[in-house]
Parts: C-alpha cells; sequence; structure tokens
C-alpha cells in the first residue's frame, strides 16, 4: 500500500527530519550497543510512521487509550499485549526471524497463551486426551536432525482445544486435558492418540478483539495442535500442525499457518482397524515427520532493560 500523504513543504520537512534525528541522537551514549541499536531503529520507523500518514493529535490520543486499555486487561492470566502483537502478525515476524531457514528443518510457528509446564508424562501410543472430548485422532512421526540422523529422547509437548474449541485452562474447575508429553524411541519414533483439532476464537472480548471487528476480521484459529519438540544439541521447535481443508487457513488471525505443517488428517472408513487395536468408531490419523535445526542456529541478545 502506497499513502499519499498531503504536500507537505520542504520547511516542514526539515522539520520532521531535525527531530527523528535529535531524537536518535539522544541514544548516542548508550552503552550497550544492541539497546542503542535497537532504540535508535526504533525512533525512525516510529517517526517514519507518524509523517507518513500525518498522525492526528485525535489518532494519537485514542492509540494512547487502546494501549491504556491493553494493559488494563493485562494481568498474570491474561497477556493482551502479546495478543496485540500475535493479530498485527509481529509475533510470527519474530519467530520468522529467530528460526531462520536451516535445510528441511521444520518451520516454527506461535507459542500461544495455553502452554502449561508440567503437563502429564504419556507412554508411546498413550492418550492426551484425558477428559476432553473430541474424535480420536491417532498421530505419528519421527523427529530427526538436520542431516536425517534420528533423535532418541527428544521431548514432545503436545496441547490443542477440546472439540467445542476450549483448552483445560480455559474452564475453572482445574481439569487436565489435551494435554501431555512424551519422548522420542530410540529410532527417533514417536506416537499417541489425540482428539482431531477443531476451529476456535482467541479471546476477544478485550480492546484486540474491538480491533478485529472494526477491521472487519474474524478471531477464529485455523484447527491446530500444538508441539513443542526439544532435544539436546537442536534448536527448541515452537510448532503447529494445522488441519488440511479448515476453513481458516487462510484467514487464520494470528498469522500462524505455514504450508508446510498443513496436514492430512486422514478420516478412516468405519470398523479400520487402529494401530493399536482400540476400538473406536471414527477415528483420523495424521503424520508429521520433524527436522529440528542445530542449536547454533539460535539467535541470542544481551539487551536487558530492567526498572
Ligand atoms: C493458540 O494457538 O493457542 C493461540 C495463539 C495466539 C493467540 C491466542 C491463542
Ligand atoms: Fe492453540
Amino acid at each position: 500500500m502506497t499513502i499519499t500523504s498531503p504536500t507537505v513543504s520542504d520547511e516542514q520537512r526539515a522539520r520532521e527530519a531535525e527531530l527523528v534525528e535529535l531524537v536518535r541522537r539522544s541514544f548516542d551514549g548508550t552503552p550497550n550497543e544492541r539497546l542503542k541499536t535497537l532504540l535508535s531503529s526504533l525512533a525512525t520507523h516510529l517517526h517514519a510512521f507518524i509523517t507518513d500518514v500525518r498522525l492526528t493529535e485525535q489518532e494519537w490520543s485514542a492509540a494512547i487509550d487502546f494501549l491504556t486499555e491493553v494493559g488494563h486487561i493485562t494481568d498474570d492470566r491474561r497477556q493482551e499485549f502479546i495478543l496485540l502483537s500475535d493479530v498485527l502478525g509481529a509475533s510470527m515476524q519474530v519467530i520468522s526471524v529467530n528460526n531462520e531457514a536451516y535445510g528441511d528443518a521444520t518451520q516454527a510457528t506461535v507459542f500461544g497463551p495455553f502452554f502449561v509446564e508440567g503437563s502429564p508424562e504419556i507412554e508411546q501410543g498413550g492418550d492426551i486426551a484425558g477428559p476432553a472430548a473430541g474424535e480420536p485422532c491417532w498421530v505419528e512421526g519421527t523427529v530427526k536432525d538436520a542431516n536425517g540422523a534420528p533423535i532418541a529422547g527428544a521431548k514432545i509437548d503436545v496441547w490443542e482445544a477440546d472439540e467445542d474449541g476450549f483448552y483445560d485452562v480455559q474452564y475453572d474447575d482445574d481439569r487436565v486435558a489435551a494435554r501431555a508429553h512424551l519422548f522420542s524411541d530410540a529410532d527417533g519414533s514417536y506416537r499417541f492418540w489425540a482428539v482431531t483439532p477443531t476451529p476456535y476464537p482467541i479471546p476477544h472480548d478485550g480492546p484486540v478483539g474491538r480491533m478485529l471487528e472494526a477491521t472487519g476480521r474474524s478471531p477464529m484459529r485455523a484447527s491446530h495442535l500444538h508441539f513443542m519438540v526439544t532435544a539436546p544439541g537442536c534448536r527448541t521447535l515452537v510448532t503447529h500442525i494445522f488441519v488440511r481443508g479448515c476453513e481458516y487457513l487462510e484467514r487464520d488471525s494470528v498469522f500462524g499457518v505455514k504450508e508446510s505443517l498443513i496436514l492430512d488428517f486422514e478420516e478412516q472408513a468405519p470398523g479400520t482397524p487402529t494401530p493399536d487395536g482400540r476400538e473406536v468408531d471414527h477415528w483420523r490419523r495424521a503424520r508429521f515427520d520433524i527436522v529440528l535445526a542445530p542449536a547454533a542456529a539460535t539467535q541470542t541478545s544481551n539487551v536487558e532493560v530492567t526498572s
């Protein structure tokens, strides 16, 4: 999109440029070089935005009110700032920058707010569903490194919403459901039962939801199952698998969908035997082969700004 700004005189342009330069130079004495880079670049881009759109004082004030509201609704359980970053695609861009393409390494996507440390451990072939309702789905695959060598003992955390679109932590009864972790076998393989993912909305009863509504955007996330895979010497992978055919794949509210992460969740004809002999009427199966990049491919920073 090109912004056609009203004609601004040379004198006015010069005044605006002088101010940006003054702000940039105010960071010249920053001892931490990285912090200096971050703040002077932020000043440049922020001022470019203000001058490009010719931001009005009323718009500036509305933005301050909006951000204040984002702060007020944020607490230990709800992080509206991250949600705002998510719907602006900023979270996905940060993930992209920090998980650079490396050979066939599996693509990363958003973490989301529903991961819980310390989920139950299941055996290979175990069921993560617990009390979560949904169509049973067999998920299997391998964990390998970027050279194709199997990774034994990789920790695989998985979590998802139930068929009503809610994570266990969204219920007020302390249930633990549709989340677990397991470890890959000696040949890198893994397998477990889950429920077939269904679409659900991100929390949209706050300022971010209002922003989506004002812009005609849907709060829905495409159906997905979350994975976090960790193994020594490897870059930690945070990702999802998405259900091919889901109607929200092209308009996921947080821009999390990557073509390489869309899988067939194959419906099984009634009576098809399950891999472990479990008796179920309807079930699906999906295969997700995971490739981890080496840990050396991870970005680090030494910036800390604490009060
Ligand atoms: C999720 O997938 O759980 C999620 C991601 C971003 C925002 C809200 C939810
Ligand atoms: Fe999710």
